[in-house]
């Protein structure tokens, strides 16, 4: 968008940090730049609230514990040596602080407890239990009352139904960018721009993303000249329901996640045989980094023709009922296990970033799926997406908020 194109437009607003998108990422990039006395906008075209993926983030969020240098070396394994270590150390190091301050002091997130304490969950590729969740709908537990908080924020205001349809950039540096509201097109001029618009689940035939999940905002930065990396590592989760033919019986139809928390509380996989086959392709069996998981799945689905989740080592109702409510609104009888197949889950890759968002555009961050900052390298480890948006949101909120403070207003 160059000064001339921005005289078609008889009108503009104005802010200190323009973020665009409303997932935890956007969100934590709002709250740590209001805290640093900044005005915000956040611009979201996404669905209240669940049109944001992190809404549908089932498993949880980790957190270091008590032996952070094991959970470094998870990620670092799961990635098969592909992740940043730097960019790792910044995740974890600043884990449970980030969650303490923001989810359980700020926003009072209840995760699930045993009794006094915090009930850790396990996942694929972790060593030990260190997930904190709400039953498998974590996403859901922190994303409305984190909504609900910036809306009553002084200095924040959320533009529901509000596409970023390209950045304003002048002289090298990105100075906003144009939103769409109602067929309303108009530059909104920001101090710094956040881009936290999430994944590409809907350019996939199957994705465990939301509808609209379209690359909008890598895609802008890749037009404005920002360096992408990773495009290619893509993650796909071995277990989601892919789905029935809609009958006319009322029931739901479509995909769902089947969280790796199921096979972390003991659930196996069996072909159409009714044969385990993890155990002989990795010793950790059924939980094995995802990529194994999921490559093992589809080919025992070609192999055999089916693969099923077995629920029945663990108490499937009691410790999953939601999960257990979706299968059953789509006529799942799951005590014969889930049918499950591989879906596009994660990008690993997107718009390349630093260890504070920045992206190599002059005032443009980028942070969660749409950011490429290294901490996945080729594949993400279980329950590390939410954690990786609430830290670097909240790094490239407070970085942000402290550019010049003045907006430049291009007429
Ligand atoms: C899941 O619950 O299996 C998904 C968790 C994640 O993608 O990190």
């Amino acid at each position: 968008m160059s000064e001339d194109q921005l005289e078609d437009y008889d009108d503009y607003d104005e802010t200190d940090v323009l973020v665009v998108g409303s997932g935890i990422a956007g969100l934590a990039a709002a709250l740590g730049a209001a805290r640093e006395g900044a005005d915000v906008t956040v611009a979201t075209k996404a669905t209240r609230p669940e049109g944001a993926s992190s809404w549908w983030a089932q498993g949880g969020i980790a957190v270091s514990r008590d032996d952070p240098a094991q959970f470094k070396q998870d990620i670092l394994d799961a990635s098969a040596g592909t992740a940043d270590p730097g960019a790792v150390d910044v995740l974890v190091d600043e884990a449970n602080d980030a969650v303490q301050d923001v989810l359980v002091d700020t926003l009072d997130v209840e995760f699930d407890t045993n009794g006094e304490e915090w009930d850790f969950g396990r996942e694929a590729a972790h060593d030990e239990p260190r997930i904190l969740h709400v039953d498998a709908a974590t996403g859901r537990a922190i994303h409305v009352p984190f909504l609900n908080y910036l809306d009553d924020h002084d200095a924040v205001a959320v533009r529901d139904d509000t596409a970023a349809l390209e950045l304003v950039t002048h002289e090298g540096r990105v100075h906003g960018a144009l939103l769409e509201h109602g067929g309303d097109v108009t530059p909104t001029f920001a101090g710094a721009t956040v881009l936290a618009t999430g994944g590409i689940g809907d350019l996939y035939p199957r994705s465990t993303n939301p509808d609209g999940s379209t690359g909008d905002g890598i895609a802008m930065a890749a037009l404005a000249g920002a360096e992408v990396a990773d495009m290619e590592y893509v993650q796909f989760h071995p277990t989601v329901f892919p789905g029935r033919e809609a009958e006319d019986d009322g029931g739901e139809a479509g995909p769902f996640l089947v969280s790796e928390a199921v096979r972390g509380e003991g659930a196996v996989l069996r072909n159409a045989d009714g044969d385990r086959f993890m155990p002989a392709i990795h010793e950790a069996a059924e939980l094995a980094p995802r990529d194994v998981v999921a490559r093992a799945v589809n080919t025992e689905i070609e192999r055999t023709g089916e693969v099923r989740l077995d629920v029945s080592p663990l108490d499937f109702a009691a410790e999953f009922p939601d999960l257990a409510s979706k299968a059953e609104d789509r006529g799942i009888d799951w005590t014969a296990g889930i049918p499950v197949a591989p879906a596009e889950h994660f990008l690993c890759g997107g718009v390349a970033v630093d260890d504070r968002g920045r992206t190599t555009l002059d005032r443009c961050f980028a942070v969660g799926e749409c950011a490429r900052t290294g901490v996945h390298g080729a594949n993400r480890l279980a329950s590390t997406s939410l954690l990786e948006g609430l830290v670097w949101g909240l790094r490239a909120g407070e970085s942000a908020a402290s550019i010049d403070g003045t907006v430049d207003v291009i007429e």
